[in-house]
């Protein structure tokens, strides 16, 4: 990348989480491999069988003290530190890698396993423990409680404020995201579309990689601090 940016938008996905443990989704033996994703991330799925998805959730959730943040998100935690303009770290991960990374503002648009989302009184609540056995709601005490992710069907959260973000950069960059999910798979189009300068940092090509004015691929923790150094130093 060739001007030095002034203003950021990154997308991650779950290949930045890959080198800390937590399974992508569509790589060989990923988790819509070895789950369906209509009984898993729908909320018919939920509504037909709510055990095997508060299961699922719970299990993800359980699995996030066994794990640390990498490289990458440690170097974004530090983009976010340093870097003079605007950026927005948008992320369709569930995890809260980014914020054990150093990052403060990340925009969760798939929502977040750490948060509880009650279907009666419609309140988010932090939450660390299990779902299964139907808690009540810390607000309006129902037993209602569903993982605050966003399914398939269901709007991403802060799109708003993502398209504002989109409409305003010089810079797009996305990372360790097959670009197989809208809409975030259409950020790269969104942005070129308006002049914007794209970047695409995977580990191997994404469906949309043609798309982007550059592309880089490798693993997320040696691409990321990489990138990040170049920015810093303009
Ligand atoms: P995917 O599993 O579809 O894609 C992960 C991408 O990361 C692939 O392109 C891999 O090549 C790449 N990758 C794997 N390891 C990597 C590494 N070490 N460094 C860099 N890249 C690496 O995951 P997402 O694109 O995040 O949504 O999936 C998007 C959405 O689909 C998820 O948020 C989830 C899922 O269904 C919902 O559940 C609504």
């Amino acid at each position: 990348m060739s001007a030095r940016p002034k203003s950021i938008v990154i997308l991650t996905g779950a290949g930045i989480s890959a080198e800390s443990g937590i399974d992508t989704f569509r790589d060989a033996g990923g988790l819509w491999e070895r789950h369906s994703v209509y009984d898993i991330a729908t909320p018919e799925g939920f509504a037909r069988d709510p055990d095997l998805v508060l299961r699922f959730y719970d299990e993800r959730r359980a699995g996030l003290a066994k794990v640390e943040p990498n490289a990458a998100h440690l170097a974004l935690g530090r983009l976010e530190a340093e870097f003079a303009g605007d950026l927005l770290l948008v992320t369709q991960n569930v995890d809260d890698l980014h914020e054990r990374g150093g990052f403060v503002d990340v925009c969760h648009m798939h929502g977040e396993l750490r948060s509880a989302l009650c279907t009666s009184c419609g309140t988010r609540s932090p939450w660390e423990g299990p779902m299964r056995d139907r808690p009540p709601c810390p607000v309006c005490k129902a037993p209602t409680l569903r993982p605050d992710v966003v399914w398939f069907g269901e709007m991403p959260y802060h799109m708003d404020r993502i398209e504002d973000a989109l409409a305003a950069c010089d810079l797009f960059v996305s990372i360790g995201t097959s670009g197989a999910v809208y809409p975030a798979a259409g950020f790269v189009s969104q942005a070129r579309a308006m002049g914007t300068r794209t970047l695409e940092l995977n580990l191997e090509p994404s469906e949309g990689t043609a798309i982007f004015h550059q592309a880089r691929h490798g693993a997320a923790s040696r691409l990321v601090p990489e990138w990040v150094e170049e920015v810093l130093k303009g």
